[in-house]
This record gives structure tokens, sequence and C-alpha cells, in this order.
């Protein structure tokens, strides 16, 4: 065996230990590790949350003007996805259609799209062109639900369900032209858009308040997917149709530990808004600061999962402020430090705990993990068990070494006369008493093989 395939053969091994299932579908997903989410519709004018039409009980003819105002005429994509990628994001996913039923592209089963509002045109289509351009794969989101569709059927979340002459309409509506609406438009998306690598479907209603639910029944969601892997065999579907998808999606939470379905590590992703809201939404004051994303970012990477970070676009077509504030903080940290976050993973399980107040990536590729100090301590960072498992170790942010000491610390009359106890299998790193620039310092160990 040649050296070259041997150190290959050591890397599979790695990865193996690390990750759940290999499916050669979905390695670009878990090397990306960090996309954005946009969330855009004429929900952008009310400019208070994407639900505010089932918020308000609107009806179709209140929601209208939105329709009849949607103009943004400062949209450029191109903008989005320059910021995207020096934010480090690999991959965006788009609301096609949200909820509220309007569609961004110019689909030929509705009238209800961007192409018959003021602005004119389609505008799926030069977005998922500029995010091309940087390199930047392209996922859909497509909601289930659809408040504007005449057949769509009430339910607990649709505006009109306390409107008793709206709900009384219902058994006129035939529901399989809604089903044959859903199932085409999908198939227009995944015809007329070039390679889609996520489609995001959303979500299935449980029955509630005397509403019935919608799920994998009512989608057909099984003749969904069939088509879907027809159409695009390599395009990943999240699980919110009611049968098994590609990816679980837990929404605005942060799980323990790798989500397990059945006891196995599955594929997972994250999303997250900076503030509580999708949609954009002019008042909201609570948004979470670059630090904590980054946080949120390296929590789930060091959980084997991927972090889906939403934006919700004005309606003159810009990006929040506050959102490009901090997406080009982001990209200042990531510009040092996404070699700790694409490519990795949890740290294998042969490998000793993470100590307090820090996450561990790993690379399986080049063997190297890496320690996210979420709190900077006084000098020493100790990592048990891990003597005679590094070879080298340096900060991050300036490629500078960090010297290490394995076992007890010899006593001195400055560190006073008590015994440390260190045991002689901790790994102690020394580290500057000043805490680096860098928001989250990262120290990179490269292990021994
Ligand atoms: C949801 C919400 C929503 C948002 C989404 C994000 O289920 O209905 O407004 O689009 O999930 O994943």
């Amino acid at each position: 065996m040649t050296h070259d395939s041997s150190r290959a053969d050591a890397a599979t091994a790695r990865q193996q230990e690390v990750s759940p299932a290999h499916d050669p579908r979905s390695a670009w997903f878990t090397e990306a590790r960090f996309g954005l989410y946009i969330h855009w519709g004429l929900y952008a004018l009310g400019a208070r949350h994407e639900w505010m039409r089932s918020r308000e009980f609107m009806s179709n003819e209140a929601y209208e003007r939105y329709f009849r105002h949607f103009d943004p005429d400062l949209y450029d994509p191109a903008k989005w996805a320059k910021l995207a990628g020096a934010a480090g994001m690999k991959y965006m996913v788009v609301t096609t259609k949200h909820h509220e039923g309007f569609c961004l592209w110019d689909s030929k089963l509705t009238e209800y799209k961007a192409t018959n509002a003021p602005c004119g045109k389609d505008l799926l289509r030069p977005m998922l062109e500029a995010f091309r351009a940087e390199g930047i794969r392209t996922g859909l989101y497509y909601s289930l639900l659809d408040w504007h569709h005449p057949d769509y059927t009430v339910d607990v979340k649709h505006p009109l369900r306390y409107d008793e002459a709206f709900v009384a309409r219902d058994a006129l509506r035939k529901w399989q032209n809604y089903v044959d609406y859903i199932h085409g438009q999908t198939r227009e998306l995944l015809t007329e858009y070039g390679d889609i690598d996520v489609l995001f479907l959303d979500f299935s209603i449980p029955g509630e308040e005397g509403f019935p639910g919608k799920g994998k029944d009512e989608w057909q969601s099984e003749r969904f997917v069939d088509m879907v892997r027809t159409l695009q065999p390599n395009t990943l579907i999240n699980d919110r149709l009611g049968v098994p998808g590609d990816i679980t999606t837990p929404e605005q939470y942060q799980p323990r530990e790798w989500i397990k379905i059945d006891g196995k590590p599955v594929l997972w992703e994250a999303c997250h808004t900076f503030s509580g809201s999708w949609g954009y939404h002019r008042d909201e004051e609570s948004w979470k600061s670059t630090e904590q994303i980054l946080r949120m970012l390296i929590d789930t990477v060091s959980k084997g999962g991927n972090f889906l970070l939403n934006v919700g676009p004005n309606a003159r077509g810009e990006l929040d402020e506050r959102a490009v504030e901090r997406l080009e903080e982001i990209g200042v940290w990531m510009r040092k430090h996404q070699r700790a976050i694409h490519g990795c993973t949890a740290s294998p399980a042969h490998l000793p705990a993470c100590p307090e107040d820090c996450r561990f990536t790993y690379n399986p590729k080049t063997n190297r993990l890496y320690v996210h100090l979420f709190a900077w301590p006084f000098k020493q960072l100790h990592l048990a068990n891990f003597s005679g498992r590094v070879e080298y170790a340096q900060l991050l942010d300036d490629a500078s070494e960090i010297r290490m000491v394995e076992g007890e610390k010899k006593l001195t009359i400055e560190a006073g006369a008590f015994d440390e106890g260190r045991p002689a299998n901790m790994l102690t790193l020394q580290l500057p008493v000043k805490k680096p620039k860098a928001a989250i310092p990262v120290i990179e160990l490269f292990l021994k093989s």
C-alpha cells in the first residue's frame, strides 16, 4: 500500500466514524454547513411578520393592497449573493411561495405572481443566477399552505377560519385541484430553474380546535416525493411533508446533541432568524448579536448539523441594514475561521470530552480538532485525557503557536504551595492573557494520527 492510499484510507475511516449513513448526494451539504434562508413576499410591505394575514384574519380583498403595491425597485440580488458569499455561506434557500400564496416566479398555473404585480418581472430567476455566479448552491422553499388559492380548504392556520360564510364554502372546494396545483408548481420549479440543491416544503398541520389537519394523505406526499426524485434525483428534500425526507429541520431551536431518529444520527439543519420574524419586520427589536449567531453556528456544527440563517428583505428589494451589518461581521470572523466550520462536524466518539465553555468541531479529512472558546479563560485551558494526542496547536486567528504542557505542572513559589493535581493525561494549553480580537477565538489542534 502506498503512503498516499493509506492516508486516504485513514481519512475515510475517520469520515465514517463521524458521519451517519454516508450518502454521496449530501456530501456537499455537510461540507457547506452554513446557508442563507430568504423569506421574501408581499408580507414585506406589511412589515410585521409573514404570518400577518393569518394573525389578523385578513381577507383576500384586504390583503390585495400588498399585491397592488409590490414594487421592489432597488432589488439587486448580486448584492445579496456577494454578502452571503463573504459571510461564508455556501447555499441559499428562498421562499418561491410562502403561505400567503404569492409566487416570486412566472408560474403558468396562477396569476398571483410577481410578473403581474407592479414590479412586472420574475424575481426568482435573477436571484438564482446571482447566487450561482458566486458559487453558492440554490435551494427552494415552497409552502404547502396557501391562503390565496380558491381550492385550499380551511384549517387551524387559515386566516378566514372564523369566517362562517367562508368556512361553509369549503364543501365546494375541489381539493384535488389544489393538490394538482402544488405538484404542478413544484414541477415547474424543478424543470425550469436549473439544478435545485434543496427543496424545503412547508409544512404539515396537525388537526386542532376541531379543524382537520393536513399531512401526507392530503399532500399526496409519496407521489410528490416520487416526482421530485424523478425530476431531480440529487435534490435534498426536507422533512415536513409527513413522509421521511433527507434533512431533519428543527426551527428556532438548538438541539442538545446530534439529532437522532430511531436511535440513529441523521442529516439535520437548524434554521434561525436574526430576530423573531422570517419576513421583514420593521419594528422588531429582538435581534441577536453577531457573537450569539456565531455561537449558534459553531454549536450546530459541533453537533453535526447545518445552520440556515434567515434574512427578510424589505419591499424596496433590499436587505435589512441590521442583517447587512451582522452578515458583514460574520464575514470578518469566517474569513479567518471558516476552516473550523466548512467540512467540519462533531468530534469523533473516541476523543475525550470538550472542556467547559468551549465547543469542538472536527475535520475528518485533515484530522484537525478545533476548540472554539465561548469564554476566554485565564492563561490555561485544560483538556482532560488529551496528553499524547496533539502534535501541534495554534491560534487560528494568526497561526501563532499555542504551547502545550502535559500532566502536572511543577509547583513554583509564585504559584503557591499547593497540589494542583493535574493528572498525567491532562493536556494544558498556554493561552495569552488577553483574548484575541476574534469574536470567538479558535485553537486549531493538529491531532496525531
Ligand atoms: C414555518 C413557518 C414560517 C417559516 C418557516 C421556516 O413553519 O410557518 O413562516 O417560513 O417555518 O422554516
